[in-house]
């Protein structure tokens, strides 16, 4: 396994003398920059392992990646991290939910706005669920809520994916508007990371 040594400005996790380095599989460029931008605020450096890995269609976010995380260790045997979110709109059912994917790559945040026309409860949440697997250990799963509402249009050309259309609770710009350290602040990802890096002195014991 590749150990990172902490080096000047390791603010890092209590109790730990190094860090290993944990890949991050995403082919997503918009999840990285979020994820590395807060997790190198700790003093964690993360490796972009840009791969695609089986996906399987589950009822849930948290169903959906355990299978991907053993996938991976299998392949690379190592420390290893993948995020698994989705957009969950209230008056829909939660659509489209664990189809999040599917959905941005046939009608987009165009699709959603079609769909929400006319619908005064615009209600919706992200969800965000971090997996992380190494060696030896069982799978870990942190997961972070943002709540907010459907925009009537788009607005903004930052971030990713439906950033563009929603906007987060007690704000009234979407999170395309605003930059990525602004959204990591209250971002369903950046509440999984939280999560995630309280455990990360447990999970490399
Ligand atoms: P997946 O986690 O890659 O399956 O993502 C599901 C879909 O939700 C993709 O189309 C992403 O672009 C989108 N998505 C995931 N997280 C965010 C986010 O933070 N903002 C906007 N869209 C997101």
């Amino acid at each position: 396994m590749e150990w990172l040594n902490s080096g000047e400005g390791f603010s890092g996790i209590a109790g730990c003398q190094s860090t290993p380095k944990i890949s991050f599989v995403t082919t997503n460029v918009g999840k990285f920059k979020e994820i590395s931008a807060l997790m190198r605020e700790r003093g964690v450096q993360l490796e972009h392992l840009r791969t695609p890995y089986p996906e399987i269609q589950a009822e849930s976010l948290e169903i959906t990646i355990i299978p991907g995380l053993q996938w991976l260790l299998e392949k690379y045997e190592k420390p290893l991290m993948i995020d698994d979110s989705g957009l969950f709109v209230e008056s829909l059912k939660g659509f489209p939910g664990v189809y999040s994917s599917y959905v941005f790559k046939t009608v987009g945040c165009d699709g959603i706005l079609n769909l929400m026309r006319g619908i005064s409860d615009r209600r919706a949440r992200f969800e965000c669920c971090i997996g992380f697997i190494a060696p030896g250990k069982d799978p870990f799963i942190a997961k972070g809520v943002s709540k907010g509402t459907i925009a009537l249009a788009r607005a903004g050309t930052s971030g990713f994916g439906y950033d563009p259309i929603f906007i987060p609770e007690g704000s009234d710009k979407t999170y395309a508007q605003i930059e990525v350290n602004e959204k990591n602040k209250t971002s369903h990802r950046g509440r999984a990371v939280e999560v995630f890096l309280r455990e990360l002195p447990r999970l490399l014991r």
